[in-house]
């Protein structure tokens, strides 16, 4: 059986010179990828007591979703800036490239509910980073963040100090 780093394709340069962008597609359009993708981070939960799946825009959604379904638990969407329809909170960040500003509706997250935090990858930890803000200023605890893949030498794990996280690959 192959493992999930022989699934995910690296590009160098892109989307801009000297990142090496971590693919995705490549995972996901393989059936058996897929099933070892969520299999392998849905693992990442055992034991967690949790109340709700968050996932960012828009690579987040696509693990986040069917590891909330898979769990029988409620997913919660954090869109970037404009899409959503209701009262919104929002932070800005910064990324590998560039920056960026995400929101979620005021209503999504009750004060106290736990929440799981999902994303394809860390990178700079930025955008997790600006996830867990939202959670908490709508009274939520964050109990874990899991990620597929994780960039350790852009140290995007200092910034998540405080969480629990995880990831099912590693690339140094
Ligand atoms: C990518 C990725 C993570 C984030 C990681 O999303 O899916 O969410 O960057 O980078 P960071 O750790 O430096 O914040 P991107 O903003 O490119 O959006 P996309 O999911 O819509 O492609
Ligand atoms: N998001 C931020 N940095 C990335 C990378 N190197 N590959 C894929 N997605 C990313």
């Amino acid at each position: 059986m192959k493992k999930i780093e022989e699934y995910v394709r690296s590009i160098p340069d892109f989307p801009e010179k000297g990142i090496i962008f971590r693919d995705i597609t490549s995972v996901l359009q393989d059936a058996d990828g897929l099933k070892l993708a969520i299999d392998s981070m849905i693992k990442l939960l055992d034991g967690v007591d949790f109340d709700v799946v968050v996932g960012t825009e828009s690579r987040g959604f696509i693990f986040g979703v069917p590891i909330a379904y898979a769990l029988g638990k409620p997913f919660v969407p954090v869109r970037k800036k404009g899409k959503l329809p209701c009262e919104t909170i929002s932070e800005k960040y910064d990324l590998e490239y560039g920056s960026a500003e995400i929101e979620m509706h005021k209503d999504s997250i009750l004060p106290g509910q736990k929440a799981v935090l999902v994303d394809d990858l860390i990178a700079t930890g930025g955008t997790i980073e600006a996830c867990t803000k939202l959670i908490e200023r709508l009274g939520g605890e964050v109990v874990k963040i899991i990620f597929l893949m994780e960039l350790a030498g852009l140290k995007g794990r200092d910034k998540l100090a405080k969480y629990d996280v995880s990831s099912v690959i590693t690339y140094e």
